[in-house]
């Protein structure tokens, strides 16, 4: 409290969270030296040389790459994403995405879910959370007065003492159903899965785009792993199916994309409408976002394909997901193979000792939402 003037009630309730960053962040003091960091989304390795260079391009190239950009993003990266996206849309008439009206760059895919929540929460409204889930929806949606209702993915049984796939853990339409109520005005959807992995089917997205026609209520749909989906799975976005477009704002993020989350680039994909009123949001949240990162993600998507990026990263995770699989074999332990995403869950039941592994401590890895006897683990260090 300071001279005595007590904080907003929202920020009271969030001085009393640690946020998995802080704590596990080596910079944070937490993390003993001799420990393997496994509880947390932390890409070791930067983004490629191409695109680090054409962000240095756009720093010392005059004026136009230090200036404010206009609140809906670079036009630059607005048209490589409508090229590259447009066909996964699946839009009548093969028609392309609308760079201008149907596309908003915001500052990471955060901002953005957080500038959609501004745009259409009230006092009261309810957003749907399917169980566990990414920790920064939930501030979102209070922050604007939303109240979250939470539906749990209910995992199969066996998954306390055996290997299972993400595929498994299902969200129960009916249970999704009864959760609705007068007042719920959002779904927030998340494939591929933070952090069960799971990369929802098509039937299951037509059950849930149903109920939300149904229920009358929008889907903002957090897609910020699409480029994840590991073999064999296919990423599906629920904007391409039947209608479902009409109602749905896909998330995106080049920090995923390109090991580049310290630059805060995301993107929005929707309707002209819900993009027009989450623009307004956005626009007083950051204004705009940084130009020359956005210049250089621009770079980035452009030569995505003749540098075959995207499939090259996802066979080096899939790569880094075998080899902490085997390590976690290794340790006898249960997990959900994930068909997506960089997070393998590890079911712990029964081992309340600290985690070693050839004699190193394993961090105490992040416990999620609701259910203590799963923990999150992350591709992305393997060792041995
Ligand atoms: C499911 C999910 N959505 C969104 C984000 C945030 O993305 P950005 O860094 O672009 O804000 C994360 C980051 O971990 C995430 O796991």
């Amino acid at each position: 409290m300071a001279a005595g003037i007590p904080t907003s009630k929202r920020i009271a309730e969030e001085l009393t969270k640690q946020d998995v960053w802080s704590v596990f962040s080596p910079a944070g003091g937490h993390v003993p030296k001799d420990s393997l960091n496994l509880g947390q989304g932390f890409m070791d390795w930067p983004p490629p040389e191409y695109i680090q260079k054409a962000a240095s391009e756009a720093i010392q190239g005059g004026a136009a790459g230090n200036h404010y950009s206009i609140p809906r993003g670079q036009l630059s990266l607005r048209k490589a994403l409508a090229k590259r996206l447009s066909p996964s849309f699946n839009l009548p008439n093969n028609r392309s995405l609308d760079p201008n009206t149907e596309i908003l760059i915001t500052s990471g895919a955060n901002v953005g879910m957080y500038s959609f929540l501004a745009a259409f929460l009230d006092e009261g409204d309810e957003v749907l959370v399917p169980a566990p889930h990414f920790d920064q929806y939930i501030s979102s949606i209070t922050f604007h007065g939303g109240k979250p209702v939470y539906v749990p993915f209910r995992p199969p049984k066996e998954a306390s003492h055996q290997n299972v796939s993400s595929a498994d853990w299902k969200l129960d339409i009916e249970e999704l159903r009864a959760a609705c109520t007068e007042k719920t005005k959002v779904l927030i959807l998340n494939t591929p899965h933070n952090p069960i992995g799971k990369v929802f089917s098509e039937v299951e997205l037509l059950e849930i785009g149903k109920l939300a026609k149904e229920k009358n209520f929008l889907i903002l749909s957090d897609e910020v792993y699409d480029v994840l989906a590991l073999t064999p799975s296919k990423h599906v976005r629920i904007a391409s199916l039947q209608d479902f477009w009409d109602r749905t704002v896909t998330v995106g993020s080049a920090g995923k994309q390109f090991s580049a989350t310290g630059w805060r680039v995301g993107w929005l994909v929707g309707p002209a409408e819900l993009i027009r009123a989450t623009l307004a949001a956005s626009t007083r949240v950051t204004f705009t976002i940084n130009t020359p990162l956005q210049m250089a993600v621009a770079v980035g998507i452009d030569r995505a394909d003749e540098e075959q990026f995207f499939e090259t990263q996802q066979k080096w995770y899939e790569k880094l997901r075998d080899t902490l699989l085997k390590q976690l074999d290794e340790l006898g332990l249960p997990y959900t193979i994930p068909q997506g995403s960089y997070f393998v869950l590890v079911c712990r039941i029964g081992r309340q000792e600290p985690l070693r592994h050839q004699g190193l401590p394993i961090l105490e890895l992040q416990r999620f939402n609701q259910n203590p006897v799963f923990l999150e683990v992350l591709l992305l260090h393997p060792y041995g």
